[in-house]
């Protein structure tokens, strides 16, 4: 029964034994699951591999969805969720934190005013990492609603202003938890334990009015919209080809000649210049006479130049530009390929189920498209030798 009580908070008498009502569900629920999405973009982000971008973007979709719910939530929640429950004037915040620094705090039934800024600061930075992080998944992977919109150049530039709101994040977390713990400590309240419950012990405190059934109404309708809004956007814009992958037409010739003694290397892969060259040394290709009658060259080397890495505008092409001055014509020379699979241990492209480095295709299941994403990038286990 206290149980029910906790999630649907009757507290008809206003004072239970377990404390005022403070805080309406969807504030905890929002809470909560907003420190589960963003401890998951944080982790995707800083530590995991790069293949759990899918995992990251994601949390990041479910942390725009919070905030966005919430910031309707701050106009039709119930007292203490709405926002002009804890606007405070610039005096009265730095005389709240003053007061805190010595030690002191006046006692406020919802947000004081330390908290509160926390809240609009965690709002606005969140906001501005859920947009910055789109425009890069749309630019940098030609992913998400985005692709279709945003050049690789300017989703490369926003990638050090992401991380950069990301550090500060973590360092608004840290101050968010220490206030909480001192905070608790002077007024002798779990504050955390707070939001869980929903209830402060604190009988000084006025327990908020609106009915639950009006709360659960009004939240869900507010999640319906604008959850409903964001999958429409999303299913509409993601719709909508990446921009920079060009219509690739295919060439039978390129796949069969080129295809026989390797992967057949996407064109996006090298730019002009290599493929002229590499086409003009076929009797002498990395040691391998690999020589074709003049007219296939010709008409091979048409459809490379049509299409190399200065057509594209994908992550791989982009980077893969600058080939390396000592081996131009080698894409596993240039400086973005080392770079990229330095940390792989050579004996393992020595493997027999991946043979060379350039067998892209063995660890990059979409290297026939170009794309290389990060979710379809794994290295074959090892085969036992036989
Ligand atoms: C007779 C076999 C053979 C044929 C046919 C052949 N290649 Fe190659 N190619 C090789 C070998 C061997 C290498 C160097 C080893 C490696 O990276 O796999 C190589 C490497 C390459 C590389 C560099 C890969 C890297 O790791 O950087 C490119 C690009 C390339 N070939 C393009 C072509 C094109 C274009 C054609 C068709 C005109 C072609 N190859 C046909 C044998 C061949
Ligand atoms: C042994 C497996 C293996 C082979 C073979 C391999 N790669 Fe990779 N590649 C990886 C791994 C693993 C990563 C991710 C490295 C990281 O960032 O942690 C990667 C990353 C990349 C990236 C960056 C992807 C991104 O979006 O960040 C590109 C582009 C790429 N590889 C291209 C190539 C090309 C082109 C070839 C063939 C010439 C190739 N790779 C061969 C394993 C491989």
């Amino acid at each position: 029964m206290s149980d029910i009580s906790l999630i649907s908070g009757t507290d008809h008498g206003n004072i239970s034994t377990r404390g005022i009502r403070v805080w309406d569900l969807p504030v905890r629920l929002f809470h909560w699951g907003l420190v589960v999405g963003v401890s998951t973009a944080l982790v995707t982000g800083f530590l995991a591999e790069e293949w759990y971008l899918d995992i990251h973007s994601w949390a990041g979709y479910t942390i725009a969805f919070l905030i966005s719910f919430r910031l309707i939530w701050g106009f039709v929640g119930s007292k203490y969720a709405r926002f002009a429950s804890f606007i405070f004037t610039p005096k009265e915040t730095i005389g709240h934190i003053k007061e805190f620094a010595r030690g002191n705090s006046a006692h406020y039934s919802g947000h004081n005013p330390a908290g509160a800024l926390m809240v609009f600061t965690l709002l606005a930075v969140l906001f501005l990492l859920t947009v910055s992080g789109v425009i890069i998944l749309g630019g940098q992977e030609n992913l998400g609603a985005l692709a279709g919109f945003i050049s690789f150049e300017i989703g490369a530039f926003l990638v050090e202003i992401h991380e950069l709101l990301a550090w500060s994040l973590i360092l608004l977390i840290i101050a968010h938890v220490a206030g909480m713990i001192i905070e608790s400590r002077i007024s002798n309240e779990n504050l955390a334990l707070a939001m869980v419950t929903g209830k402060k012990k604190d009988t000084s405190s006025e327990p908020i009015t609106m009915s639950v059934s009006t709360i659960a109404l009004r939240a869900v309708v507010i999640a319906a919209i604008v959850g409903g809004a964001g999958f429409t956007l999303y299913q509409k814009y993601s719709a909508v080809p990446a921009s920079g992958l060009v219509r690739l037409v295919p060439n039978e010739t390129y796949n069969s000649e080129c295809g026989d003694c390797h992967y057949a290397y996407h064109p996006s892969l090298l730019p002009k210049s290599s493929w002229q060259g590499i086409m003009a040394n076929l009797d002498d290709h990395f040691g391998e006479d690999a020589s074709l009658d003049a007219e296939t060259v010709k008409s091979i080397s048409a459809w490379l130049n049509e299409n190399s890495s200065e057509a594209w505008d994908t992550e791989a092409a982009n980077n893969l530009r600058e080939v390396s001055p000592k081996s131009p014509l080698s894409i596993s020379e240039t400086p973005y390929w080392l770079l990229r699979h330095s940390e792989i241990d050579k004996n393992i492209f020595k493997q027999a189920n991946i043979g060379t480095k350039g067998n892209c295709v063995a660890c990059h299941s979409d290297a026939k498209t170009g794309r290389f994403d990060d979710a379809a990038i794994s290295i074959p286990p090892p085969k036992p030798n036989t």
